[in-house]
């Protein structure tokens, strides 16, 4: 098993930075996730650490040793990429065992390998079959079986799991975190869906535009995001902008002062942009009797959107919309049209930078 650290890795394609200058440190046995936009260049840095292209600048070391011109046969790294790329004429059995073949093992010890990666994915019964006699989730098995049984050093996922539908997907992470644990591989797992990423990974990647925006444990970058990037992409997200005064914020209509904890205040005039959380907001009519010093701004509900168990109301302040998550049984006195004052702690009033 191996740490990867990459610094200041740069990558471009004619006048196109695909990747711009990026260092994230990947530890031993963790598992990574990396979420952006299309085209972030989250593929292009899996490749760079795969050993499938070399970068133009920058670094990457893994147990401390730098590889970035090793060649790929010598990294002893597992990739699954986005497409599964499987050899379709190969039974599954021929799938998996292709990567050891290519590495000369010897012919009893094959059988003995591909039999326990088909076991640790479930498929020991399917090794005769050809891929195109497998479900979506058996093919995705098949690729991550061929990823392990050359016991990498390093496991890459480029979203594994995008193919499948919901149910199967629920099903695969919770198969990927298993043999994850199993094997203790450090893997880096790209994925478009933010849940996947905040239910399954140790740390989280934020790219944007060839860069790593953020990095940190997911219940950090959710709750205490640096980035109005990151704040954003990541869950639902109320941004407040206005100017610095007097250590607080003080909204464009120039009326409403927000107080935020923990942030460093900035001279008056500076722009400000702020994140609250919709689960961090509550209806202070309801919530009766209020601490103080806790922000407090009224508007008029004109949306809900019930879901089960949460409700999201939408509340017209100005000329922004603002989002309050609830369990739905705190919503039923409000109707649309209601003036409502809206709370929030200075805690959960979250100074981003822009
Ligand atoms: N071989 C290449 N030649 C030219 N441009 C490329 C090449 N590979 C990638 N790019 C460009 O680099 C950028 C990053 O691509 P990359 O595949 O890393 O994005 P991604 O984050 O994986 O996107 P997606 O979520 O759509 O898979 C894109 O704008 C892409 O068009
Ligand atoms: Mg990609």
């Amino acid at each position: 098993m191996a740490s990867v650290e990459v610094s200041n890795l740069s990558r471009s394609f004619g006048i196109y930075k695909a990747l711009d200058d990026v260092s994230i440190r990947f530890e031993d046995g963790g598992f990574y996730a990396l979420l952006g936009p299309s085209g972030s260049g989250k593929t292009t840095l899996l490749r760079m650490i795969g050993g499938f292209d070399y970068p133009d600048q920058g670094r990457i070391a893994m147990n401390g040793e730098s590889v970035e011109r090793v060649p790929l046969e010598k990294r002893n790294i597992g990739m699954v990429f986005q497409s599964y790329a499987l050899f379709p004429n190969m039974t599954v059995f021929d799938n998996v065992a292709f990567g050891l073949e290519i590495r000369g093992v010897s012919r009893p010890d094959i059988k003995k390998r591909v039999g326990e990666a088909l076991e640790l994915v479930q498929l020991s019964a399917l090794g005769h079959r050809k891929p195109n006699q497998l479900s979506g989730g058996q093919r995705q098995r098949v690729a991550l079986a061929r990823a392990i049984v050359i016991k990498p050093r390093v496991l890459l996922l480029d979203e594994p799991l995008g193919a499948l539908d919901k149910s199967l997907r629920l099903d695969m992470q919770v198969e990927l975190k298993r043999i994850q644990r199993e094997i203790g591989v450090t893997t880096i797992f790209v994925t478009h869906d933010q849940e996947e990423a905040l239910t399954m990974s140790d740390r989280i990647g934020i790219l944007s535009g060839g860069r790593v925006i953020e990095e940190g444990a997911p219940a950090d970058i959710y709750h205490r995001p640096n980035t109005l990037f990151a704040a954003t992409f990541l869950g639902e997200a109320n941004i407040f902008e206005g100017r610095w005064s007097d250590g607080a914020i003080e909204l464009r209509d120039g009326v409403r002062i927000l107080t935020a904890s923990n942030a460093k205040p900035e001279p008056n005039g500076a722009p400000a942009h702020c994140l609250v959380r919709p689960e961090r907001i509550t209806i202070a009519s309801l919530k009766d009797p209020m601490a103080d010093g806790m922000n407090r701004v009224t508007g008029r509900l004109t949306r809900r959107l019930f879901s089960g168990h949460w409700t999201t109301l939408f509340v017209q302040l100005g000329d922004q919309e603002v989002r309050v998550g609830l369990p739905s049984s705190a919503t039923m006195e409000i109707g649309e049209g209601d003036e409502v004052v809206l709370a929030w702690s200075p805690d959960h009033t979250i100074i981003l930078a822009t």
